[in-house]
């Protein structure tokens, strides 16, 4: 009999978002947005109702309604795995609650030697709620790729050193510059949970992974490359066989040594011009920069006018690029009206890339 179906691998090789990272040139400019799962879907807040955050999280099928409810009302090119960056954390054991309109809790914020060298580890298997997501969202999804993700380990550290989130860091700076040998372990051990969480999603089927470090951007680069970079490298060298975005939010003088880091994508906040963003990230015999982003994600709740102006000047300044992923420079707002995500959508499609 022949064999007529589809392929998985044939269709996942055209999928624009998977060509764009590698370089190449797709049918049409590929769009996802960081958060397009949440509160701005008025599908979402119905499903989430009397749900935890983290309930919802490691509860598969929740996982992929939720996930699918971006995908399927504006037709972006790519599904971003419902979960959260303390998963991982919580999964291990580490006392994390999410709580509404302030994010991560950490009951006992890990501050000393013994705190880091008491942190549990993480084993694969529990997981198992994670994989079982990824795996009900491959068999839904046919063509369009699937993004995991987890949070970079400064990112972490920040939420485990200061308690919640922080607007200076300064607890998290001052650690690292006054007992840097508890600083490293706890990277390392944060590494070592960060790199779990990603080959567990790998290994289950996602097709690209970002690692968000949205806090990195609170560094000077001297104190990236000493601190964070080494730690970040090996999560990403324990990733293979998948494309990875690496994302921080004003990020503009790390971008190059995020990359070294090991991405093959750099996302980029509305803060740098895309063009801009591609020669920083020029590097001679290297292939050409791999860019995501950059729409102010507050530009949504401007006229529509103005979005279509700065999505097109965006496409236009990503041409520089080796590749372009159109996204927002950081999460969708909850305010956002929903409709304008999925006219975003529809017009980059329209774009040549
Ligand atoms: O992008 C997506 O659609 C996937 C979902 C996703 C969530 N969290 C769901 C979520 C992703 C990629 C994350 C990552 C995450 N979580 C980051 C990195 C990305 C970034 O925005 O920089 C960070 C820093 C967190 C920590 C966190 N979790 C915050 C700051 C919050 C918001 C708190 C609030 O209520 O305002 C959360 C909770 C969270 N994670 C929500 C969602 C949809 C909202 C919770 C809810 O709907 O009840």
């Amino acid at each position: 009999m022949p064999d007529t179906a589809p392929r998985p691998t044939e269709t996942a090789a055209t999928a624009p978002l998977l060509v764009a990272a590698a370089g190449g040139t797709p049918a049409h400019p590929p769009v996802w947005f960081m958060r397009q799962a949440g509160r701005s879907l008025p599908e979402y807040r119905k499903v989430r109702e009397g749900i935890p955050m983290l309930q919802a999280c490691f509860t598969p099928d929740l996982v992929c309604e939720i996930t699918m409810q971006p995908v399927r009302r504006h037709g972006v090119d790519a599904a971003i795995l419902f979960s959260d960056i303390v998963v991982p954390l919580v999964a291990a054991g580490i006392g994390v609650d999410i709580v509404p309109g302030t994010g991560p809790v950490v009951a006992e914020p890990v501050r000393t030697g013994a705190a880091v060298a008491a942190l549990p580890e993480l084993a694969p298997g529990q997981l198992d709620k994670v994989a079982e997501a990824v795996r009900l969202l491959r068999a839904e999804l046919g063509a369009t790729p699937l993004i995991g993700f987890a949070g970079a380990p400064f990112t972490l550290a920040s939420y485990l050193i200061e308690g919640g989130p922080s607007r200076h860091h300064e607890r998290t700076k001052a650690l690292m510059h006054s007992d840097p040998r508890t600083w490293h372990a706890l990277l390392g051990a944060l590494a070592t949970i960060t790199a779990t969480f990603l080959e567990v999603q790998v290994a289950a089927g996602v097709q690209v992974v970002q690692l968000f470090d949205s806090w990195a951007g609170a560094l000077s680069e001297r104190d990236y490359r000493e601190f964070v970079l080494p730690h970040s490298s090996r999560v990403l060298g324990a990733v293979h066989g998948v494309p990875k975005i690496h994302f921080g939010v004003g990020t503009g003088e790390l971008l190059p040594a995020m990359r070294e880091a090991g991405a093959d994508v750099v996302g980029v906040d509305w803060r740098l011009p895309l063009d801009v963003a591609v020669r920083r990230l020029t590097v001679r015999g290297r292939p050409a920069p791999v860019v995501q982003g950059n729409l102010d994600p507050a530009l949504l709740l401007a006229d529509f006018d103005a979005v279509d102006r700065e999505v097109r000047r965006i496409v236009g300044e990503g041409r520089a690029a080796g590749g372009h992923i159109v996204n927002l420079g950081h999460g969708v707002l909850p305010n956002t009206d929903p409709d304008v995500l999925t006219r975003v959508s529809e017009l980059v499609h329209s774009l040549t890339p």
